[in-house]
């Protein structure tokens, strides 16, 4: 019998139900006992989202400051196989996903365990995943697989339609003729198509080309311009915002409300005026980038951490 864990905080639901997709393959056989695991904050953040808590959860965020959870009933804490599913909150794991990751269960949990990850979003995730690959190796386990659903739509017309589901609830089509928000109701569905994919691997006892057969599936897609944007505004914007705004305390604190109401006059600005600029300076470099673009297209669809590799090598030297 395959002990599986699955490990999971969905604010809206799309997350719990991808999560079930994916895992349908394994209920429907006696050779799998899958044990779900719902992270569950304290103190819960309300879906859907008012304005300023929306702004006011991005220091906590980008910082990966942990927020109080739920304790949580894992049994003998031994499994065979872990899923962490998670969704991206400002380019990082949400922040009860995040908190689980930083706590002693975890310690506990991951050491010396395969680890797939599992990833509900819009469409800008690479940054979050490097971090959470960081985590898996400091915890001791081994990132076997990665798979991202995603929104389909076009960047903008998808931060539209986002911005509607997250603070409306909804998930139909805003205004009668944008296209429906968030992750397709098929691509949830087709979840099952990658736990079919894992549920093979764990029978033959063979994870070795296990990344390579979900991203033959299309369980990962790399958009290079994505994934430069986000590394840009993530190092160079985002934690300097946040920084700014951690000055003047916590979360819910009334004194860093100027500057969260600042920011959330920024956000917007930067994603429809500043992202289209550097989308510009991207397509005329890059006939002069192909080789730095393949090799990110390359390294992104895997589970291999760079940082790892060069803690090994500076060790080695
Ligand atoms: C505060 C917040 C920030 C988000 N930031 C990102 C992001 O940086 N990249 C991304 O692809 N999706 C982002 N999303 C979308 C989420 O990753 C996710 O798809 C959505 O919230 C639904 O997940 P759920 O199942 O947990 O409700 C964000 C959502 C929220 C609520």
């Amino acid at each position: 019998m395959t002990k599986i864990l699955i490990l999971y905080y969905s604010q809206s639901g799309q997350l719990s139900q991808i999560v079930k997709n994916f895992a349908k393959p394994f209920e429907n056989s006696d050779n799998f006992s899958i044990h779900y695991a719902n992270i569950l904050p304290v103190k819960d953040y309300k879906f859907p989202w008012k304005g300023y808590n929306f702004f006011d959860a991005f220091p906590e965020s980008v910082e990966h400051i942990p927020c109080e959870l739920e304790p949580l009933d894992l049994g003998d804490e031994n499994f065979d196989l872990i899923v962490f599913a998670y969704s991206v909150w400002y380019m990082s794991p949400s922040i009860p996903s995040n908190s689980f990751l930083l706590s002693d269960q975890a310690k506990r949990i991951f050491k010396g365990k395969p680890v797939i990850t599992l990833l509900g979003v819009r469409n800008m995730w690479v940054v979050a995943q490097e971090y959470v690959k960081q985590k898996i190796d400091e915890l001791g386990g081994k990132l076997i697989g990665n798979i991202v659903l995603r929104d389909r739509a076009e960047n903008l017309t998808g931060i539209i339609t986002i911005s509607y589901f997250l603070f409306t609830g909804k998930k139909d089509r805003f205004l009668g003729f944008f296209p429906k928000p968030a992750i397709s109701d098929e691509d949830i569905k087709g979840a099952e198509k990658y736990g079919e994919i894992v549920k093979k691997h764990i029978e033959h006892n063979n994870f070795d080309d296990l990344q390579h057969n979900l991203v033959k599936a299309k369980a990962v897609k790399i958009n290079p311009y994505l994934a430069t944007t986000e590394n840009m505004a993530y190092n160079r914007v985002f934690t300097k915002w946040s920084k700014f705004m951690l000055k003047k305390g916590g979360p819910g604190n009334p004194a860093r409300k100027t500057r969260v109401r600042i920011f959330a006059c920024y956000f917007p600005f930067a994603i429809l005026v500043i992202a289209p600029i550097e989308y510009i300076f991207f397509i005329i470099f890059a006939p002069f980038r192909l080789g730095k673009i393949k090799e990110q297209i390359r390294y992104y669809s895997s589970t291999e951490n760079k940082a790892n590799k060069q803690n090994l090598t500076q060790n080695a030297e």
